[in-house]
């Protein structure tokens, strides 16, 4: 099953292996895309995934999440981004661009110009013309993904970056259009999407978003909230939706610990659900294709082994163990698992002394 091709619009995948996101901070600190990001990509592709999500990727320099964080609009971005598309597709893989607005993640970036749903210690409340100014950046944003090549975008609305904290109460105490209702801190999503309705018609182009199924607050509502979320994501003509969460307790797991949220999710909509989180076997891939989700992404498995697609081809597992190290050393200069077996242990060791 995980070999089978799947159909998305006009875009066919040659199995259901999805690379998700993952932030190599392969980017120099004007936020430019590097040599060795490219070749990351390369990688990715040639060993045989059939859809790559990129490192999320800043819709606005000014609001980015890291220092190394590419900056998508930079224009020496564009012909090494272009670059990088064509030797994806010298494969068959395909590859579509992941961008996010910092939100107060950007607070450690930009301090306390970093702007927000609601004002915390560290962060301002983002003002009805900055609300605009974003909706307008996305927009702008995605129509570059596509025309620099992309397959498509993911929005990410995940992780506790700007537009997840817009979606969930524990962040956006907003009382204006943008806060309260489940329909008012939707609102700007819905806007961007409507701005970009000629992308989501376009059957060579998707659109998908990448979403959270746990809150860090505990809010019992929460996966019925935004199962409410996932109805008006459809409705609004989103291509697929990528389930995770932000309860990072579950990180240390190697089972897909998101499936039961995901399949809740799915009892809502039609459109096709991706589901990231804790795979490491193709056996838990297989059954969670079997009970009804369509494409099984990861990233750490990927991170521990450049050949995990071979592996799994030979029924072998990840060696992940979910020691969660690599968010920190890809931090780094040194872009290696702990556990990579062909890595210098004393170069590791000297590195991090
Ligand atoms: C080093 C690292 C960087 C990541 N960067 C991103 C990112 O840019 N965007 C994103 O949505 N998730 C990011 N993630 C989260 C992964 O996409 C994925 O949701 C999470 O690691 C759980 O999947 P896994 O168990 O297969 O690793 C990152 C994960 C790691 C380990």
């Amino acid at each position: 099953m995980l070999w089978e091709e799947f159909t998305i619009k006009n875009i066919k995948l040659k199995n259901r292996i999805v690379r998700s996101a993952t932030n190599e901070h392969l980017g120099t600190l004007d936020g430019e895309v590097t040599a060795s990001y490219i070749n990351v990509y390369k990688e990715l592709a040639k060993s045989g995934i059939g859809l790559i999500i990129t490192s999320h990727m800043a819709v606005e320099k000014g609001q980015r999440a890291d220092p190394t964080h590419i900056c998508i609009n930079e224009s020496e971005n564009i012909a090494r981004l272009k670059e990088l598309i064509e030797e994806v597709h010298k494969t068959d893989s395909k590859i579509i661009c992941q961008i996010s607005y910092g939100g107060s993640r950007a607070a450690k970036v930009v301090g306390r110009k970093a702007k927000t749903p609601s004002k915390t210690d560290n962060t301002t409340e983002m003002t009805i013309d900055d609300i605009n100014c974003c909706i307008d950046n996305y927009a702008k944003t995605i129509r570059l993904v596509k025309k620099i090549g992309f397959d498509g975008v993911e929005l990410h609305l995940a992780h506790g970056y700007l537009l997840s904290e817009f979606l969930d109460s524990f962040y956006n105490k907003r009382m204006d259009e943008y806060g309260g209702t489940i329909q008012n801190r939707y609102r700007i999503i819905h806007q961007i999407l409507l701005n970009i309705k000629e992308m989501i018609q376009d059957p060579n182009f998707l659109v998908t978003t990448k979403i959270n199924s746990t809150s860090k607050s505990k809010n019992p509502l929460f996966l019925d909230e935004q199962i409410q979320v996932c109805k008006l994501l459809e409705k609004d003509g989103v291509d697929a939706i990528e389930i995770s969460g932000s309860d990072y307790r579950y990180y240390r797991e190697s089972f897909p610990y998101f499936l039961d949220n995901a399949l809740r999710i799915k009892e809502h909509i039609s459109i096709p659900i991706i589901l990231v989180g804790g795979f490491r076997a193709k056996e838990q891939m297989n059954e969670a294709i079997a009970k009804g989700i369509n494409l099984i992404s990861m990233s750490r498995p990927f991170i521990i082994d450049k050949n995990f697609v071979e592996k799994l081809k030979n029924n072998q597992s990840s060696n992940c163990i979910n020691c969660s190290k690599c968010f920190d050393i890809y931090k780094t200069a040194f872009k290696h698992c702990v556990f990579d077996q062909e890595i210098d242990r004393q170069l590791y060791k000297n590195f991090h002394k």
